[in-house]
């Protein structure tokens, strides 16, 4: 099949590639000539483990092209996928406009040239978009809703091998054409689901506000562990023990961030109040997840008697989450501002984010590896659970920082090994260990 994708951002780069590498024909367009050069090198422009492996040997054998140029890239596509983004604008809600200017850009090109794509929004937009992606296209194409689960660092595993595929779909011969290019991806225990086209962008806000939702409920249960001289460890042992509970997305920590929880839990919010039904779970959710950063931030600061100004402090990790170089929304960014501004000096490493991290907080000094981020500094901070952190030399941990302090916001040591070794340890939601005196 020919298909083409709008958007070479996360979403649309992962499917345009997975999609050449069945077989299929894709172009994938984007208006940054740059960021197009760099693609067309087989680069990827943000760190994805094995995309740019696939990418490059699909540009080989041919089958993946990438261009701005609009009029090539819709010729001939018997499928148009739009992948743009659609960030949260000034005015706090979901901005759609560039979908709607992509279907704009179609419906002139359909008009032009008599051909007849379907057209698939796979961009996150709010119930009603792709009805109004529709209306700008006025009956020329098919239309279809068809969301994306990817998470990232796992973004290639998660298209190849879905847990399920939602499309929102009313048009027959679309079914068909759609059940045949997922053809190589479900199956086996991983179903391809078509619903009305408003069910299937509802969904995808659904599952992302209950992910959301499960992190904040552990992370409201960890403070009132903490508070309560319980340990969540124990707690979150028993209550996933009963199987209605479930294991997944309960580990506790600084909360969530990345591009999809913060502003799918927003939207949801926004859907709700244009409803005149306030979504209250969500929006509890999104006050919990930013309270979580700033209790452990005031932690960090009350160890210190709130003056941190000349004591140095070290940030391991600082990603939104491991396996990924992505610090949208990432809690290390909220706590290194912080304790900037209080006047502490901070020290970061992470294996993949320094770059991106650095251009949000450009006052932090970067450290090129784990422990010289160490070096003379007052405390650590572990923001992100990278698998270098879990088992580190702990001899030399302690030779390098001024005094022994772990701040673990992703719970990765147990607090008795902790002491054992001899640091004061905060972690989430148990109990603080001091250290022991000898
Ligand atoms: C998520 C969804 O999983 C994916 O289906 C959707 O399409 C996009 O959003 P992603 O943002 O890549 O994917 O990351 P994910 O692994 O889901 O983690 C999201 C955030 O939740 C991270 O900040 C992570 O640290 C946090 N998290 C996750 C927790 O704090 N506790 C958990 O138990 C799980």
């Amino acid at each position: 099949m020919k298909i083409t994708v709008v958007g070479t951002g996360y979403v649309g780069l992962v499917t345009g590639t997975c999609f050449a590498n069945t077989g299929n024909t894709v172009a994938c367009l984007d208006i940054d000539p740059q960021k197009v050069e760099t693609l067309q090198q087989g680069e990827a422009p943000f760190f994805e483990p094995s995309l740019s492996e696939l990418m490059t040997r699909s540009i080989e054998a041919k089958r993946l092209v990438f261009t701005n140029n609009k009029a090539s890239a819709y010729e001939n596509a018997d499928i148009i996928f739009i992948c743009v983004g659609t960030p949260t604008g000034i005015d706090g809600r979901c901005d759609t406009s560039h979908v709607l200017q992509v279907a704009d850009d179609i419906a002139s090109h359909v008009a032009d040239c008599n051909s007849q794509p379907i057209v698939i929004v796979k961009s996150t937009v709010p119930v009603g978009t792709t009805h109004k992606v529709a209306e700008r296209l006025r009956g020329t194409c098919a239309v279809a809703n068809n969301p994306e689960f990817l998470r990232e660092g796992n973004a290639i595993e998660d298209f190849m091998r879905p847990d399920r595929v939602i499309c929102g779909i009313e048009d027959d011969d679309a079914k068909r054409v759609l059940t045949k290019l997922y053809g190589p991806f479900v199956g086996q225990g991983r179903p391809l689901l078509m619903f009305d086209i408003r069910s299937s962008e509802m969904v995808k806000y659904a599952s992302n506000a209950m992910l959301a939702c499960k992190i904040s409920f552990i992370n409201e249960i960890s403070s009132l562990c903490e508070r309560n001289g319980a340990n969540i460890d124990n707690v979150r042992t028993g209550m996933c023990s009963d199987n209605r509970i479930g294991t997944q997305f309960f580990r506790p920590g600084l909360g969530y961030g990345g591009s999809c929880f913060p502003k799918d839990t927003l939207a949801v919010i926004e859907m709700g109040e244009d409803a005149n039904a306030p979504c209250l779970v969500n929006t509890a959710v999104h006050e919990i997840n930013k309270r979580q950063r700033e209790w452990f931030v005031d932690r960090i600061l009350g160890h210190f008697d709130y003056c941190v100004k000349g004591k140095k402090i070290a940030l391991w990790g600082l990603a939104f989450k491991p396996r990924t170089d992505d610090v949208r929304d990432a809690p290390a960014i909220d706590i290194a501002r912080t304790l900037l501004s209080a006047g502490a000096e901070v020290t970061g490493f992470d294996p993949e984010a320094w770059e991106t991290f650095q251009q949000e907080v450009p006052d932090i000094e970067i450290a090129m590896d784990m422990y010289s981020a160490l070096d003379g500094a007052d405390a650590v901070v572990i923001c992100t659970e990278w698998s270098q952190f879990s088992a580190p030399d702990f001899e030399q941990v302690k030779a390098l920082l001024n005094s022994q302090v772990i701040f673990d916001g992703r719970n990765i040591y147990t607090p008795e090994d902790m002491r054992e070794l001899g640091f004061q340890y905060y972690s989430v939601g148990r109990p603080t260990m001091e250290i022991c005196a000898t």
